[in-house]
C-alpha cells in the first residue's frame, strides 16, 4: 500500500482541476486561535479566537501563555467553524495550517492538531506560509485579482516589499532591518499608556492629533527597498520619557499623529518606488498594519498619481484570521505544490518565497 503522503499527493493532484475545492484551515501563529472552512474563494465560515484579553494585562503575547490557550481553544475553534459553515467533515477536499513564521509553541498546537485531523480523516494537508497567507487576504476580497503585483507587507513580525509573481510565488525585494512596524506601534502605545494591540489605539488617538513632534524619518536607502523602524521607535520613547523627566506634559495624540505619519510615509514611498522600477501597475496591501486607515488613503493616493492600482483586504480579513491561509493553499493547489508529509514540524522563521 502506497504511503499516505503519496497516496494525498495524488488526491492534490486531481483537486488542481477542480474550482469549488473545500479547505478547512487552522491558524495558531500568535495569539488568535482561528479555523475556517471555504469553498474556493468563498468563505463559509472564519471563526476566530482571540487571546487579546488574556495578553492585554502584560502589555503584549506572552508565547507560553498563547500556547497553552490555544491548546484549550483548538478543537472548540474547528467544531464550531465546521457547524457554521454547514460542511460535514468528510466532505472537506483539503486540511491547511500555518506552519511558520510565528511562535514555535504556538505554531506547534495548530500543526499537531492538523495533522491528527488530516490523517484520521483520510484528507491531504498543505502546510501554509503565514504571510502568504496575508498576502491571499486578497483574493477572497478580489477573486480577479492577477499576479503580478507589489506587495507591501506591514504586520507585527514583518515589513517588507515582495514582487508577487505567481499565485504561490513571491520574491522578497527589501525588508525590515531591526524592528517590524507593527511592533512599532505597540510599543510607541504601550510608552503612551495605550493597550496592546497599540496599532488601532495609535489610528484612534492620531485622528485629533497634529504633526508638531520633530521625529526622525526613518532609513531611507535610495537604492534598496529595505525598512528600520528601531531608530522611530526609541525617538518617540525618548522624546515621551525626556519630557516627563523635565515634568513637561507631552500631547499624546500630537505623538501618535507625528510617529503615524513617519512610520506610514516611509511604507508608501517605498512600496511606490519598487512599483515604479519593477514596472508594476498593482500594489496590494497585507498584514494587521494594512488596517490602517491612513496607510490605505496615502497608498491609494500616491499610487493613483502614479497609475497604479491599490488593493487592501477588508478590516476583517487584514489581521490574523483561518480564511486568509484557506486562500493559500488554494494558491497551493492550484500551483501544483505537494502534501505535507506525517513528519511536519513549525518553523519560528520562514522567508516569504516559502
Ligand atoms: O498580521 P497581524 O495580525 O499579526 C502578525 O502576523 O504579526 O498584525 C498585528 C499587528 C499589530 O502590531 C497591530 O498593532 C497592528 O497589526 N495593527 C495596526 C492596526 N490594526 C492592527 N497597526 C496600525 N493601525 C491599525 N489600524
Ligand atoms: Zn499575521
Amino acid at each position: 500500500m502506497s504511503s499516505y503522503t503519496e497516496r494525498m499527493s495524488a488526491k492534490l493532484e486531481e483537486l488542481r482541476g477542480k474550482d469549488d475545492i473545500v479547505i478547512l484551515a487552522i491558524e495558531s501563529s500568535c495569539d488568535e486561535t482561528a479555523c475556517a472552512v471555504t469553498r474556493g474563494r468563498r468563505i463559509l465560515s472564519n471563526v476566530i479566537a482571540s487571546q487579546i484579553d488574556i495578553h492585554k494585562r502584560f502589555g503584549g503575547v506572552v508565547p507560553e501563555i498563547a500556547s497553552r490557550n490555544h491548546v484549550m481553544s483548538i478543537s472548540g475553534v474547528v467544531s464550531e467553524a465546521l457547524a457554521k459553515s454547514g460542511v460535514d467533515k468528510h466532505d472537506i477536499d483539503c486540511v491547511a495550517v500555518t506552519y511558520g513564521s510565528g511562535l514555535l509553541g504556538a505554531l506547534l498546537v495548530g500543526v499537531s492538531f492538523a495533522k491528527a485531523f488530516a490523517y484520521a480523516l483520510d484528507k491531504p494537508l498543505l502546510a501554509v506560509n503565514h504571510i502568504k497567507g496575508h498576502i491571499a487576504a486578497n483574493y477572497l476580497a478580489f477573486p480577479d485579482l492577477e499576479p503580478p503585483y507589489l506587495c507591501l507587507i506591514a504586520s507585527g513580525g514583518h515589513t517588507a516589499v515582495a514582487k508577487v509573481s505567481g499565485l504561490d510565488e513571491a520574491e522578497t525585494l527589501g525588508s525590515t532591518q531591526d524592528d517590524a512596524c507593527g511592533e512599532a506601534f505597540d510599543k510607541v502605545a504601550r510608552v503612551l499608556g495605550l493597550e496592546y494591540p497599540g496599532g488601532p489605539q495609535i489610528q484612534k488617538l492620531a485622528e485629533s492629533g497634529r504633526n508638531t513632534v520633530p521625529l526622525p524619518t526613518p532609513l531611507k536607502g535610495e537604492t534598496s527597498y529595505d525598512f528600520s523602524y528601531s531608530g522611530l521607535k526609541t525617538a518617540v520613547i525618548n522624546y515621551v520619557h525626556t519630557a516627563r523627566q523635565k515634568g513637561e506634559e507631552i500631547c499624546a495624540a500630537d505623538v501618535a499623529k507625528s510617529f503615524q505619519t513617519k512610520a506610514v510615509d516611509i511604507m508608501t514611498d517605498v512600496a511606490l518606488r519598487a512599483a515604479i522600477d519593477t514596472g508594476m501597475k498593482k500594489i496590494v496591501i497585507a498584514g494587521g498594519v494594512a488596517a490602517n486607515a491612513y496607510l490605505r488613503e496615502s497608498m491609494e493616493k500616491k499610487a493613483r498619481e502614479a497609475g497604479i492600482k491599490t488593493y487592501y483586504p477588508p478590516l476583517s480579513l487584514c489581521t490574523d484570521n483561518a480564511a486568509m491561509i484557506a486562500s493559500q493553499a488554494y494558491n497551493m493547489i492550484k500551483s501544483g505544490r505537494a502534501c505535507a508529509g506525517t513528519d511536519l514540524d513549525a518553523v519560528a522563521s520562514i522567508p516569504i518565497r516559502a
